[in-house]
């Protein structure tokens, strides 16, 4: 007792102690000591007092058992029992010396959700009445310390991380799966998506099966597990939560996942599965939800559907499934979610689609479905119908989308649907994208009414065969961010001016129709326009080059084919962003002194009467077309032999030019014996090389930064190619091998 400090000390939680009793007696139900753990522990943590919303209230009352994110016993003992950390912006301030771990009474612990940065305490295993564990998202990193087996009161233990976001953290390898959960035999949920446990089928599923006759939840997606699923996991009769996407398991689907009694959901998306899916698992009568998707090596086909089954989301999009839809599919009364894109389904849409009442979201894209589509108008929730990219047939009764109060997005492209255009798409407020492309819709274009309350924002009725004038309604839609009517038989007259109305327009398509568009004239003033980044106006009677000098985001200009005379305007060189421009069969004489096209990368002149010498394209342009002009003069070598890379008919045509790439050496005589060829050129399907353009470099901006990080690149090879090729479905059968080879290729990673 010779130093006061350490009588101090020593005397201290005595003091504390005894005045806690007095405390408790006289203020709530919370034990003093485990206050001033909370406090003292409140005191270490480094957190966000601006996201805090439960430890910045602590010490706000007397009774620590009222503090958010606390619990007490219910014996009125005053032990905290339990202690909710959640989402509270901790950055740092926990390891091994801790108070937290002096809360000896806890039974169920919750970190999710912070920053600790740092390796998972081992005193955690000093907390053995835990029940409960989630460290989901927590920020700890490293290989998960044995010592947690040593909690063997669990019931719950949560250890995922968002791979996509994180990467693989945490992870278990000495000790592994099988030392970490030996001693847990009460554990039901076992949670560790994301953790990098790296081990093979026999390995992880023994662990499991030997260790955890318990288990309800089993959840290690993303986890570097390998195949197969081992035999012995038909012993965990309990099972009712399966999730091990992402993982190669590179291995058929065992018949025993048929058998389990409780199966609720069953998630193996991107697993590589392959052989024949077992028909028996989509009979599981307590099943909710199936992901099977993102697995193009595995076969397989509906059986019927009885009644009394749960299913309520089917999720089998890039797999190999083929055959029909049954007719019994009408009897899941519950389904909600069916998607099913990019497989060789054939056959109708049965018409006990129907039934299906609680339908929300429905995407049968990409698939060889035909005949004519099923009403929809009990669905009452239905949001979002994809069936585009089928040979779906047949007029579509407007009465099919009747009543559908929560429809945002109806997109039929690339069928063959004929008839009018049902008007009564057009009477959902809810709407947002209607898109009906390339199919053979006639007759006119309905009006639309009471249009100020629209949401919608596409409009994409290109490639039909839509006939009569463009309703002026269709100018007040003021929330439109695509117009795209190209290539139908629409006439009549359209001022461009009029789409001023629509801030927000993005996309302008009117070219190949019967229309004549008013671009210039006294009321046309362009200036107000809002700002649009592709305008497509060829074939449209344009006899002025439009002013568009002040589209400064304009990135797609089509004004090819129209009647345009007199000089290409120099202010184009100022549109900063285009990139392509074409400007092909017109009367265009000669270009601006002040034009230059550096950011160009397809341009396209062809077919007009340009004079003098030839202009020099930016060096990194893709594709360029001079052809059938009167270019005179040679082509210098400096320029010759930067556009080797263009076919010479890029400059074929032009009577006066020789020199390389043309296989035209300049003499005296070359220019007047060259013949041109303009009637075998192909014609170049601008469509579809711009859309592909829009995508790449519209997106590039975001994903080149990002394309750096692995993880996020297996995130965006399985979702984002997939947003793209719904976009732009054309480009579907034309990446299809490339997206699995970049599949393959993340597995190897
Ligand atoms: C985590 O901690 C390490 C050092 O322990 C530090 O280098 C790193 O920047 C921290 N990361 C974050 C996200 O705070
Ligand atoms: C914290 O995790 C537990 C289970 O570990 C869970 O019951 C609880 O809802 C979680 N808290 C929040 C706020 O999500
Ligand atoms: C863990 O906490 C998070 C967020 O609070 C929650 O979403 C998750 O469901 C919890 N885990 C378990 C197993 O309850
Ligand atoms: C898809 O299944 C068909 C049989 O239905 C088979 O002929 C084809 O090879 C399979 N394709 C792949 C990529 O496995
Ligand atoms: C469906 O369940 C009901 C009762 O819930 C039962 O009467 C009926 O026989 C069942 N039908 C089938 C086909 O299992
Ligand atoms: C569709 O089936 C054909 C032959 O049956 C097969 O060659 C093709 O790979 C399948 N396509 C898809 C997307 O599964
Ligand atoms: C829809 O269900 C009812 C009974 O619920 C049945 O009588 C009817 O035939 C079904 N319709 C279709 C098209 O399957
Ligand atoms: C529509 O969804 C809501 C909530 O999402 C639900 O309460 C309602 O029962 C559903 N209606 C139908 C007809 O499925
Ligand atoms: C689409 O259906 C028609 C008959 O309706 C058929 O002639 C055609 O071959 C089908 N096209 C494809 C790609 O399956
Ligand atoms: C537009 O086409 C419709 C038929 O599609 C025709 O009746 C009408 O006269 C045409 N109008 C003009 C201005 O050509
Ligand atoms: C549409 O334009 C208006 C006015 O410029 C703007 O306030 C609004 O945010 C835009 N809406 C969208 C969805 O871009
Ligand atoms: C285009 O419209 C004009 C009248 O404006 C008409 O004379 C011509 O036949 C139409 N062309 C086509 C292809 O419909």
């Amino acid at each position: 007792m010779k130093n006061p400090l350490f009588t101090l000390f020593f005397f201290m939680p005595l003091v504390t102690m005894l005045l806690s009793m007095n405390i408790g007696l006289v203020s709530g139900r919370c034990q003093s000591d485990q206050q001033s753990l909370l406090l003292n522990l409140k005191k270490t943590l480094v957190f966000d007092e601006l996201a805090s919303i439960k430890l910045v209230k602590w010490n706000s009352t007397p009774d620590c058992c009222e503090w958010p994110g606390i619990a007490c016993d219910d014996g009125g003992s005053g032990r905290v029992i339990s202690l909710d950390l959640s989402f509270e912006g901790i950055t740092g301030g926990l390891d091994d010396s801790s108070g937290l771990f002096s809360l000896q009474f806890l039974q169920n612990l919750n970190l999710s959700f912070n920053s600790f940065n740092t390796t998972l305490p081992v005193r955690f295993a000093t907390l053995t009445d835990l029940i409960s564990l989630n460290l989901s998202s927590a920020g700890f990193i490293g290989q998960i310390p044995n010592d947690i087996s040593k909690l063997t009161m669990l019931v719950s233990l949560d250890l995922s991380t968002n791979y996509f976001l994180e990467g693989p953290v945490l992870k278990l390898e000495k000790p592994n799966l099988a030392t970490l959960v030996q001693n847990l035999a009460h554990l039901e949920e076992l949670i560790l998506d994301g953790v990098d446990i790296s081990a093979q089928g026999s390995d992880w599923g023994k662990a499991l099966s030997s260790s955890l006759p318990n288990l309800k939840v089993l959840s290690m997606s993303n986890c570097f597990l390998s195949g197969p699923l081992d035999a012995s996991l038909a012993e965990l009769r309990s099972l009712s939560i399966i999730r091990l996407s992402s993982n190669y398991l590179s291995a058929p689907v065992p018949e025993f996942l048929a058998n389990y009694p409780k199966l609720t959901a069953l998630e193996l998306s991107s697993c590589q599965l392959n052989g024949i899916f077992p028909q028996t698992v989509f009979q599981i009568p307590t099943l909710e939800i199936l992901d099977l998707s993102f697995n193009e090596l595995l076969q397989g086909s509906f059986p019927e559907f009885h009644q009394n089954l749960s299913l309520q989301t089917l999720l089998l999009s890039d797999t190999n499934f083929s055959g029909t839809l049954p007719q019994s599919i009408g009897n899941l009364e519950k389904l909600s979610r069916i998607e099913l894109v990019g497989n060789n389904f054939t056959g109708t849409i049965p018409s006990s689609v129907a039934n299906l009442t609680q339908l929300f979201y429905l995407d049968l894209s990409s698939n060889k479905f035909e005949g004519r589509i099923p009403s929809f108008r009990r669905s009452k929730n239905l949001t979002y119908v994809d069936l585009s990219s089928n040979n779906l047939t047949g007029e579509i009764p407007s009465g099919h989308w009747e009543g559908l109060l929560s429809l945002t997005y109806v997109d039929l492209r690339y069928n063959a649907f004929n008839g009018s255009i049902p008007s009564s798409l057009f009477a959902i407020p809810s709407m947002q994208r209607i898109q009906l492309s390339n199919n053979r819709f006639g007759g006119q274009i309905p009006e639309f009414l009471n249009v100020s309350s629209y949401l919608l924002d596409t409009l994409d009725f290109s490639s039909n065969k839509l006939e009569g004038p463009i309703p002026s309604s269709v100018f007040d839609l003021a929330n439109l961010h695509v117009l795209e009517l190209s290539s139908n038989k629409l006439n009549g007259t359209v001022e461009l001016h009029l789409v001023q109305k629509l801030l927000n327009l993005t996309t302008l398509g009117l070219s190949d129709n019967n229309l004549t568009v008013i671009a210039s004239g006294k009321n046309s003033n362009l200036s107000s326009l809002p700002q649009i980044k592709m305008l497509r106006l060829a074939s449209c009677n344009l006899r002025v080059f439009p002013d568009l000098r002040n589209q400064s985001k304009l990135y797609h200009l089509d004004l090819s084919d129209n009647q345009i005379t007199g000089s290409v305007p120099g202010w184009i060189s100022e549109l900063s962003l285009l990139q392509y421009l074409n400007l092909s069969r017109n009367l265009l004489v000669d270009l601006e002194r002040s034009l230059s096209l550096t950011s160009l990368s397809i341009l396209d002149l062809h077919h007009n009467q340009l004079q003098g010498s030839i202009p020099v394209p930016p060096s990194f342009i893709t594709y360029v077309d001079y052809s059938s002009n009167n270019f005179s003069s040679y082509i210098p070598p400096n320029i010759g032999s930067q556009m080797q890379t263009f076919q010479s008919d890029s400059f074929e045509g032009n009577p006066g030019l020789c020199g390389p790439p043309l296989n035209l050496v300049c003499s005296n005589t070359s220019g007047s014996t060259f013949k041109r060829r303009s009637n075998q050129r192909k014609e170049f399907d601008w469509n579809f090389l711009s859309a592909e353009l829009g995508s790449i470099f519209g997106l590039g901006i975001i994903i080149l930064p990002l394309m750096f990080c692995k993880r996020w690149r297996t995130w965006y090879y399985t979702h984002v190619d997939r947003v793209i090729f719904r976009v732009f479905p054309q480009l579907d059968k034309r990446s299809n091998n490339l997206g699995r080879r970049a599949q393959r290729n993340r597995r190897r990673q």
